[in-house]
């Protein structure tokens, strides 16, 4: 399997359909993702997290031939786990891995950092509250501006993509979110209006709505989920792979 720098490979999975592949992958696991494994409460944040990190030690593995000898995973300041081929830096394969709501979803490429986020929304969250709290001046006002029928769709669209963002750069929550400014519209084109503090310009940066892709993946009618892609580079191409290409 070969990865490019021009292209992001992605794999969604359903831990419903593939919890028994799931259960397998336990053993190509680390002792220590085992044992982080068996200490999830629910049986569904157990198997999305089995299938997360067992689809990603098979792709790493696949990918040996052209990265050389892969090494183990380790994890960054704020918890984003990268390849370490032992001379401490990653030789250029980039992945993240997104679960919410028994949904799965693992991105990978080549050369520039990526990041992913899934979110299955969830009843009683107080979109107003956590927006006006968390979020650019920006983008409460477009939110605000959004006919009502669409805010919950509007919210959910801009947290997967402030979020595949901060993923991207592997800041988790320590980037503060009202420091970059994305589009929420979920009728527009996506885009980044302005980029996090110290990073490439808005322009440089490529910012992917996932959701309109995924009742294809799934063969279902209406979206069960919110998702987004982001990468510090030029426009990329992205591809869905087979789930059981990873699983089989
Ligand atoms: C940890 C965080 C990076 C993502 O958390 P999340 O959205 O709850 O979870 P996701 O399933 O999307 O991502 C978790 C996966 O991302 C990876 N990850 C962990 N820390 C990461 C980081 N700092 N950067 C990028 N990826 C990270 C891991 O692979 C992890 O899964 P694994 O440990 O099972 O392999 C962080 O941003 C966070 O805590 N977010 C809370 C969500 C929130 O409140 N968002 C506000 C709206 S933007």
């Amino acid at each position: 399997m070969e990865l490019s720098s021009d292209r992001v490979l992605l794999w969604l999975f359903d831990v419903e359909k593939h919890q028994s592949p799931a259960e397998q992958l336990a053993n190509e696991l680390s002792p220590g993702e085992q044992t982080r494994a068996r200490a999830f409460l629910q049986d569904q944040d157990r198997l999305a997290f089995l299938l997360g990190r067992g689809a990603l030690r098979r792709l790493l593995s696949r990918c040996a031939p052209s990265v050389g000898e892969i090494g183990t995973l380790v994890t960054g300041p704020w918890g984003k786990p990268s390849l370490d081929t032992g001379a401490g830096h990653s030789p250029g394969v980039e992945f993240n891995i997104s679960h919410s709501g028994g949904l799965v979803l693992l991105a990978a490429t080549w050369g520039t950092p990526v990041g992913i986020d899934l979110e299955v929304p969830r009843p009683g969250v107080e979109l107003q509250e956590i927006l006006e709290r968390f979020f650019s001046r920006g983008e409460v006002a477009e939110w605000h501006r959004l006919p009502p029928g669409l805010r919950s769709d509007g919210f959910y669209s801009l947290w997967t993509r402030k979020e595949a963002v901060v993923k991207a750069l592997g800041r988790g929550l320590s980037l503060p979110l009202d420091s970059f400014q994305v589009t929420l519209d979920p009728r527009e084109p996506c885009r980044l209006i302005l980029a996090p503090p110290g990073t490439p310009p808005a322009e440089h940066w490529t910012v992917r709505d996932l959701t309109g892709d995924l009742p294809g993946c799934l063969g279902v009618q209406a979206s069960p989920a919110f998702a987004a892609l982001a990468l510090p580079g030029s426009p990329f191409q992205y591809e869905y792979r087979p789930a059981e290409e990873l699983l089989a």
